[in-house]
C-alpha cells in the first residue's frame, strides 16, 4: 500500500487508513453516495473500482450522486456492472448515458446550482448516507484539502453520516490554497453570498469534517482521467471570430467595458476554442467566472491576459493538466476553485453580470434552445450549468454549428425537440455562419435574423418557406407555427436519415 501518512497530517486518523476493497465493503445496497468530483477532475477512483469488483460478484446498486459528470473509474465501472439505480445532476460516460436511454438507471437531470440543496432538503430519497471524496492532504483538525474539483463535495461531507477519504498521491500538495469552500445555509435562513468581484474570497481552504466522520482513508494513486481537446477546427475558429468581433461592437456601443464582464465558458471543444480565440485578441485583464478550467484559460493566464478565473475545476487536456502541475505557483495567483453552488449561483451570476457562452445542440428559429436531447429523445450530457448561467447573465450565448451528421441535421429548426432555455434566457446566437443579435426582438424579428445569420444554406430557404407559411396560417399570430409540421424536421430524419426534403 502507498504511504500516504505524510499526507494525512492528523495523526489520530492514521489508524484508519485501509485498503480500497475494506472501505468499499462499507457500502450497502441502496445507499446514497455523494461523491466529489466534477468532469473528470477531482472524483474517487480506487474505492469506486473496487465496488465495482464487488457488484460484479455480488450484484446490487446504489444512488450515485456527484458534481457532475465524473471519469470512467466512477461513472464507467459503475454503470458497467450494472451497479447504479439512480444518477444525478450530470453525466458524459457513454455506457452510463446507453444505460439511461435504455430503462437500465434512472436520471435525474437538473441545474447544477441546485442539486446540493436538493439533497440537503433529502427530496431525493433521502440524505448523503456515505459521502466518498478525493482529497490531496487530511489538515491536522481532520478537514479535508480538495484536489480538482470541488464541486458538491463540501455538501455532501456536510450531509454525510459517514466519509470515506481517498488520499491521491498524484495531486500534488500545492493544491492547498487554491479552493475557497463556502456552503450557503439553506432558506430561511440564507444570507447573500458576498461575493462581489470574481477574486473575492468567503470560505475555508479546506472542507470542514473533522476526525470523527472519517471511517476509512484509502490510498490511491490513479490520476484524473483528463481528454484532449479536438484539434480547433474552422467552424469553430470562425465562431470564436464572430463573439469577439460582437464583443468589440459592444464596447464601442457603450454596453460592455474594454475588458468585458466576466466570462463563462461551457465544457468541450467549441468552448475551449472560443476561450483560445480572446489569447490572440487585443483584449487584456480578462475575468473568468465559469465552472470548469480549460486549456484556453491557462493560455490565457500564460499571454498574461487573464486577471483572474473563478471555477469549480481543473479540467484540461492530459498536456494542460502537465503545464498546470509543473506551473502551479503562477497558476494559483489567478485561480480559484468554489462550490459549484457558488460557481454557478444565480445570484453572483446576475450581480456581476456574467457573459455565459455554451453549446447547444439545437436552437429553433424563435431563439429556444436544447441542450441535452437528441432528436427530442435522447439524452446526451444533461443541461449541467447552462441553465443556471443561460436565465442569470447579462448576455447569454449559445454556440453550434448550423448543421450536424455531415449536413443531414439542421441545427436551426422549426421547433426543438425538446426545451432547456427558452426564449426569454437567449440574447446571442452563434454558428460558423454568422450570428444573430436577438435582443429586444418580438419572436417573428427574431425568426428572420435567426434564419438569415446562423442557418445552413441548404436550410435556409426551408425555414424562410415554413416561417411565411405559419405566418400565413396563423394570421402572424405571435409565435407562428404550424403545430402540425413543428416537428416534421425530426420525423423526416428519424425516418430517411436526413432533414432535407
Ligand atoms: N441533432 C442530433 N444530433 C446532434 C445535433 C443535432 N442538432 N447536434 C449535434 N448532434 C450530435 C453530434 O453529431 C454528436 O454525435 P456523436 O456523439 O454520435 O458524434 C453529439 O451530438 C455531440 O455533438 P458535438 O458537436 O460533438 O457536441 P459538443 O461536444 O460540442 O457538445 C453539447 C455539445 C450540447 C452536447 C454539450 O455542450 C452539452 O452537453 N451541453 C449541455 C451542458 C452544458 O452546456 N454545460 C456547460 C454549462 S457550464
Amino acid at each position: 500500500m502507498i504511504d500516504i501518512r505524510d499526507r494525512v497530517r492528523c495523526k489520530a486518523l492514521h489508524d484508519k487508513i485501509v485498503s480500497a476493497e475494506e472501505a468499499a465493503a462499507f457500502i450497502k445496497p441502496g445507499m446514497n453516495i455523494g461523491a466529489s468530483g466534477f468532469t473528470p477532475a477531482g472524483y474517487p477512483k480506487a474505492v469506486p473500482l473496487a465496488l465495482a469488483k464487488r457488484m460484479a460478484q455480488e450484484p446490487f446498486k446504489i444512488n450515485l450522486w456527484t458534481g457532475a459528470s465524473v471519469g470512467k473509474e466512477l461513472d464507467g465501472a459503475l454503470a458497467e456492472v450494472g451497479g447504479i439505480h439512480k444518477r444525478m445532476p450530470y453525466q458524459t460516460n457513454n455506457d452510463l448515458r446507453n444505460a439511461l436511454n435504455s430503462g437500465v438507471v434512472e436520471y435525474f437531470d437538473l441545474h447544477l446550482s441546485e442539486s446540493a440543496q436538493l439533497t440537503r432538503y433529502g427530496f431525493l430519497g433521502g440524505k448523503v448516507d456515505v459521502a466518498i471524496v478525493e482529497a490531496c492532504a487530511i489538515t491536522e483538525e481532520g478537514h479535508i484539502v480538495p484536489t480538482t474539483s470541488m464541486g458538491n463535495t463540501a455538501s455532501y461531507v456536510q450531509s454525510a453520516d459517514i466519509v470515506i477519504v481517498e488520499v491521491n498521491t498524484t495531486q500534488p500538495l500545492e493544491l492547498e490554497g487554491m479552493h475557497d469552500v463556502y456552503v450557503p445555509l439553506d432558506p430561511p435562513h440564507r444570507q447573500p453570498i458576498p461575493i462581489v468581484k470574481v477574486n473575492d474570497r468567503i470560505g475555508t481552504s479546506y472542507i470542514p469534517c473533522g476526525p470523527d466522520k472519517i471511517k476509512y482513508i484509502v490510498p490511491c494513486d490513479i490520476s484524473d482521467d483528463v481528454r484532449p481537446f479536438g484539434p480547433i477546427d474552422d467552424c469553430s475558429q470562425k465562431m470564436s471570430e464572430l463573439i469577439i468581433d460582437f464583443f468589440k461592437h459592444e464596447i464601442k456601443a457603450g454596453r460592455l467595458p474594454k475588458n468585458l464582464l466576466p466570462l463563462q465558458s461551457g465544457v468541450g471543444s467549441v468552448a475551449n476554442a472560443v476561450i483560445t480565440g480572446f489569447v490572440n485578441s487585443d483584449f487584456t485583464d480578462l475575468e473568468v467566472y465559469t465552472e470548469v478550467i480549460q486549456d484556453g484559460m491557462l493560455d490565457l493566464a500564460d499571454a498574461g491576459k487573464l486577471k483572474f478565473a473563478s471555477g469549480t475545476s481543473f479540467s484540461p487536456s492530459p498536456d494542460g493538466l502537465a503545464r498546470l502541475y509543473a506551473n502551479i505557483g503562477e497558476y494559483r495567483q489567478k485561480m480559484m476553485l468554489r462550490p459549484q453552488e457558488i460557481a454557478n449561483s444565480p445570484e453572483i451570476a446576475r450581480r456581476i453580470g456574467i457573459i455565459a457562452m455554451n453549446t447547444a445542440i439545437e436552437f429553433d428559429i424563435f431563439g429556444h434552445v436544447n441542450s441535452t436531447h437528441i432528436m427530442g429523445t435522447k439524452m446526451m450530457n444533461g443541461i449541467g450549468g447552462s441553465g443556471d448561467f443561460a436565465r442569470n447573465a447579462y448576455l447569454t450565448c449559445f454556440f453550434s454549428t448550423s448543421t450536424a451528421k455531415n449536413g443531414a441535421i439542421s441545427s436551426v429548426v422549426p421547433m426543438c425537440s425538446h426545451f432547456d432555455h427558452t426564449e426569454h434566457d437567449t440574447d446571442i446566437f452563434v454558428t460558423e455562419m454568422g450570428l444573430a443579435d436577438v435582443r429586444g426582438l418580438s419572436p417573428r424579428e427574431r425568426a428572420r435574423v435567426i434564419i438569415n445569420n446562423c442557418a445552413h444554406p441548404d436550410y435556409k430557404p426551408m425555414l424562410l418557406d415554413y416561417l411565411e407559411r405559419a405566418e400565413k396560417a396563423t394570421k402572424k399570430a405571435h409565435t407562428p407555427h404550424l403545430v402540425n409540421e413543428a416537428l416534421s424536421w425530426h420525423t423526416r430524419f428519424l425516418e430517411t436519415g436526413t432533414m432535407k426534403k
